[in-house]
Formats: structure tokens, sequence, C-alpha cells
């Protein structure tokens, strides 16, 4: 007992209780990362849940009341498919998620993608902020992940009609039918500019021209993100992501870093005075129009992927450009820049990726981040400044204020839309020959024989990103209308027309007065329609051969995603159109062909004689110095 009692007791106790503390708050010190925030829960009547206040003070507000793990979780871009557990939108507070092209809710129509981004939504909501998430869309022709949306010509037929109030109101209209299903983001407009018609992407640009691009991009942003006028929200509509960023189009043949593939995805001009010169124009008119988020391109510039380059996302994009919005990578991008998950991953936030479209595997991202911002590889600040980005665009759509807009179901491939889309369809048509003025058809015409591939299938008049990525071969299209359909609706009520996809005719010995030839592409998307020798099929060359035998005059309508190389047998047809991909409403080329609509269509970029003409520079000066089959901006009246 005289131990317990004595001062020698309570001195070893003493020591004993301070070395303990002082374990545990070594412990604590080491194990339990000095960055984990304490979270601070915001007020009932915080800053940033104020609608009357300054976006920048709402953006300041809700950081100051973010963890690290909830920052880093507002960089995430996650494919809806690679969230097995729903309930991680709200445990992870996952800012974005998206559909790669063709994830679909098992019920592909209007509600059916309605319940689904709402529920997503709503489960962000119930994060501990809760910050609503961005859910995004390749809306590119239309909202055409849903089978009975409105198809709209792809962006190459919306370049051959050089309209900008046209390109506004096929934006507007797609944004509606978005914003009815819920969805407020499109991965629109494509800025990217083709200087080789090889490119499985030609189809999804305006044009090679940056003025046009810069104009009809403009058109395109502010269609999408414009209220309308006198609506009662401040807030954009829809928000948009011109892309890719930059000189994807410039693209050398056979420098593909996808084996798959010979020019997607592949390297861009080294030359820095010619990328800019061809390349920046039009990403400075649409972030003078108010581009919130910029997507940055897949492709190469030297040995640099972009995603990696801080020279032209940071110095270049952010800073010369005055970008102020959010820089989002593409696809797995971020990855392919070195076979280490974590470099490539501080690589591309250091370069300044601001959010990263993964797109599978949130938390071995949000780990990495997390390890790169404790141990310094990535500063905290630089977290900050994209987050900050992220919250300004959420703020400037209004995700967080009640009201967010309504669209009702209906106006989903509504009459209205259709017509729209047929009027650019119209548009859209280049005239390219037209000899002894063989068109327009008159509709007292007697006979009319018709062939070739494309004549009566849906599937390869939309073009690939319909429904599935690479698009279906075949008339599967709910509620859209044919070419052949639009001229038997439209000729005269006295012509006689027989249709044979390969023109195997009766050998009945009759002359048509007019054979009209509708040949083109089948389907593909990105990399799968990079082709070294974009040609018309043989069974389509045969189709117009036997036209040629049993028609007075052939009239050739080219559907395909870009100039084909028709040299050697245009001199035998009269006349030739170029239509493009023009989506659900093949009527408006009838409109074209019978004249209820004059040709108005200009070439968005030069058709190319022959292959060794590739690339195409920006004045038409073509590799080895020949001339062109037609030069841009042809199309006869
Ligand atoms: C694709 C495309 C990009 C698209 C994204 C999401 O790979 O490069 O244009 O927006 O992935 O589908």
């Amino acid at each position: 007992m005289l131990f317990f009692n004595s001062r020698l007791f309570y001195v070893g106790m003493v020591s004993f209780v301070l070395i303990l503390v002082l374990i545990l708050s070594m412990w604590v010190r080491y194990t339990i990362p000095e960055h984990m925030d304490v979270p601070s829960i915001p007020p009932s009547n915080a800053l940033y849940k104020n609608t009357k206040i300054p976006i920048e003070v709402r953006v300041q507000d809700l950081l100051s009341y973010m963890t690290l793990n909830e920052k880093i979780e507002q960089m995430v871009l996650v494919e809806k498919n690679s969230v097995h557990n729903l309930d991680d939108i709200t445990s992870y507070g996952l800012g974005a998620m998206l559909s790669g092209f063709g994830a679909k809710p098992t019920d592909n129509t209007g509600i059916g993608w309605n319940t689904m981004v709402t529920d997503f939504v709503m489960r962000s909501e119930k994060s501990r902020l809760g910050i609503p998430l961005f859910y995004g869309v390749d809306a590119i022709h239309g909202h055409s992940n849903i089978a009975n949306a409105t198809i709209f010509p792809h962006f190459i037929g919306l370049g051959a009609t050089g309209n900008v109030k046209l390109v506004e109101d096929v934006a507007r209209a797609t944004a509606e039918e978005l914003v009815a299903t819920g969805i407020r983001w499109s991965f629109s407009p494509t800025l990217d500019m083709p200087r080789d018609i090889r490119w499985g992407r030609t189809y999804e640009t305006f044009s090679d021209d940056p003025v046009l691009v810069g104009k009809l991009g403009t058109a395109y942003i502010n269609g999408l993100q414009k209220e309308k006028a006198g609506s009662s929200t401040s807030s954009i509509f829809v928000m948009g992501t011109p892309k890719h960023f930059v000189g994807i189009g410039g693209m050398q043949w056979g420098s593909s870093s996808n084996k798959d593939f010979k020019i997607d995805q592949g390297t861009t001009y080294p030359d820095e005075a010619k990328l800019r010169e061809e390349y920046l124009f039009p990403f400075t008119k649409v972030i003078d129009a108010g581009a919130l988020s910029i997507m940055i391109g897949l492709n190469s510039w030297g040995d640099t992927k972009l995603s990696a380059s801080s020279y032209l996302v940071t110095n270049v994009l952010k800073g010369e450009l005055g970008f102020k919005g959010f820089a989002v990578s593409d696809w797995y991008g971020v990855y392919e820049i070195s076979k280490s998950k974590y470099d490539s991953t501080v690589s591309a936030i250091n370069a300044g990726i601001d959010m990263v479209m993964l797109p599978f595997d949130y938390s071995t991202f949000v780990g990495n981040v997390l390890h790169a911002v404790q141990n310094g590889d990535i500063a905290e600040s630089r977290i900050d400044d994209a987050v900050r980005r992220i919250l300004r665009a959420k703020f400037a759509l209004g995700l967080f204020d009640a009201q967010s807009p309504h669209v009702s179901l209906d106006v989903i491939g509504s009459a209205e839309h259709r017509a729209l889309a047929r009027d650019a369809v119209a548009q859209s048509l280049v005239l390219l020959k037209n000899e002894n003025a063989v068109l327009p058809i008159a509709t007292t015409t007697r006979f009319i024989r018709v062939a070739g591939s494309t004549a009566d299938n849906i599937g390869r008049q939309a073009g690939a990103w319909t429904v599935e990525w690479q698009g279906i071969d075949g008339n599967w299209l709910p509620n859209a209308t044919s070419i052949l359909a639009g001229i038997r609706a439209r000729a005269g009520s006295t012509t006689r027309i027989a249709y044979d996809e390969l023109g195997n005719f009766a050998d009945d010995g009759e002359i048509a007065d007019i054979g009209i030839a509708i040949v083109g592409e089948k389907p593909y998307a990105e990399g799968w329609g990079d082709t070294a020798y974009p040609i018309l099929s043989i069974e389509d060359r045969e189709a117009i051969k036997k036209l040629r035998a049993t028609s007075k005059k052939v009239v050739v309508i080219i559907v395909s995603g870009r100039p084909l190389f028709v040299t050697n047998e245009i001199a035998s047809w009269d006349a030739v159109v170029a239509a493009w991909l023009p989506g659900s409403e093949g009527e408006g080329v009838a409109d074209g062909l019978f004249g209820d609509t004059p040709f108005v269509g200009t070439l968005p970029l030069p058709w190319p004689h022959h292959t060794e003409q590739l690339p195409i520079m920006r004045d038409g000066r073509t590799a080895d110095k020949t001339s062109v089959l037609f030069p841009r901006f042809f199309g006869l009246r």
C-alpha cells in the first residue's frame, strides 16, 4: 500500500499517461490523413443556397464546406453502367454521370429516360451537401439515343446549309427533347475540322473552315444554352460542351494511337503556328458565347496526349483564351497518358483537366487523387480551382435551384421538330451536277426507276450515334421516313415508280424517264469509320449502271458522312446531289428533287478528286498540288 501512496507511483503514472498521449497523437498524426477534414455542416440559410446572390459568392461559400473527398468526387464523370451500387451516388457524392452512347434505360422511351435520370439526380441530392450531379449524353443529331426522337441531319449536313438561324433552331429543338427527359448536358457542338476525309468522324463536323465552324458552333451553343425569350429564370437551358480541344481533324493518316484505327485519336499538326491558325478560332467564339465546359480530345500533339498538355489546356485554353468553365477529358483519355493510372491522373489534373471522363471505377480515381494531394503531387489549390469551375457551371445551370425547366414529353419527335428537321434536310442538299436540267423532277413524269442501298434504309440515312453508337443498318427507326418513301409520297399520282435495291428490274424492255440511284455508306462511328478509300460499294456502282441501261436520265443521290471518290463514274451521271446523313426525315430529299424547295446547300469542305490530294489545307491546297473535284462552298442553284 505504501508504494501506491508514494510519490514515485504518481510520477510514474503521470509519465505513463504523457507517453500514452504522445503515442496517440503520433498515431492520429500519421495514420489519419491530415486532410481528414472535420466536415462542417452548412446552416439551412447558407449563402450557396440563396438564388439571389452572385454565383461566384455561392461557389466560394459551398467550397468552404466541402471536405477534400467531396471536392474530388465532383471531378468524377462516370458511365452509368459502371455504377453497380446506386447508393454510391449518394455516399460518394458523385459529381457527374453519362450515358456512353447506347447506354440506355431498359425502357428506351422519353419516360424511361426521365425516370432514370431523375432518380440519379435525386440520389446525388441526398449526399451530405446535396450537390446535384450533371447527367450528360451525346445528342449530336437530336436526342438520338431514343428511337422516336427527332433525328436531325448530322453536322456535315448542317454545315452544308451554312444557315446560322437554322442551326440554332435545331440545337434548341434538340435541347427541348433532352430537357423533356431530365437531361441538361450534351457533349456538343463538335468544332473539329477534317483535313482528311478518310477520317471516320468527318460527318460529325460542320466544315473544315474555321470561320464557318465558329459561326455555326456559336449558333449551336446559343440554341442549347439560351433560355427562351421572356423566360423566368436566368439559368442556362442545356449545357453544351464544345469539343474536342484542340486540333482534331488535323491528325496525320496512320498516326492513330489506337491499333484498330488509322487516323482517329492520332497526332495533330506538330507546327504550333499552323495548329493555332487552323484550330483555335472556333473555341474563342464559343467561349465568348458562354461555353461552360470544353472537352479535351483523345488526340496527341507531338508526343503529348492532349489531356496531359498543360501548355494547351492551361496556358492556351484557360490562360490566353480566358476559359472560366471546366475542362473535361474524353473517354478513358486520361489513362492513355501513361501505363500508371496514378501518374496519368496526376499529369492530367496538373495539366488542367478539371473533370475526368473515367468512365469506370470512380473509387480508384478518388483514392489516387486523395493520395496525390496528401503527398504533394497535386496541390489542393488545383483541386479547388477545378471544383470552382465545375460548381460555377452547376450554379449557372440552376441545378441547385428549385425550378428546373420543365418540357412536356410530347415534344419528343413532335410534328414541329420533324418539320424543322425536314427543312434542314432540304437546305443541306448540295447540287453538284445537273445536265440539261434533269432536276427538278416534274410530277407529271410517267415512269421513275429507283435503286441503291440507301433508298429504303433509314439506318443508313440516319448514320451512327442513332440508338446504338455504331448505328443500325436497315429500316428499324419508328416514325421515320425513308428517302424512297419521300419520293413515292411526292411523285405525281400518275407516275409509275419501280424500285429494286440492286437495280435488278424485270427485263420488260421499258426505258424509264428517270432513274434515281440513292447510294451511300453503312453507318460507322469514330475510328471504325477510318478508311483508306471512301468509295461507293460495288453493289451501288452496279445498281447505277443498271439504271443507266434502263433509264433516259440518271440522278445519283449520295447519302454519306463525307465526300466519296466518284471521279471515274460521275461523267456518266446526268445529275448528282450530296444529301449527307439526313436523319429521320427522308422527305426533305424529295422536297429538293421535285423542286418544292430550292437547292441552297454548298459543300462544307472540298470534294477531293483522289487520295493523294489528302490532307487538304484550310486554303484549299492539296497535298499533291492538284485540283479537287469540287471546291469548298461549291453548289449549283
Ligand atoms: C467518345 C467521343 C466523344 C464523346 C464521348 C462520350 O469517345 O470521343 O466525342 O462525347 O466519348 O460518349
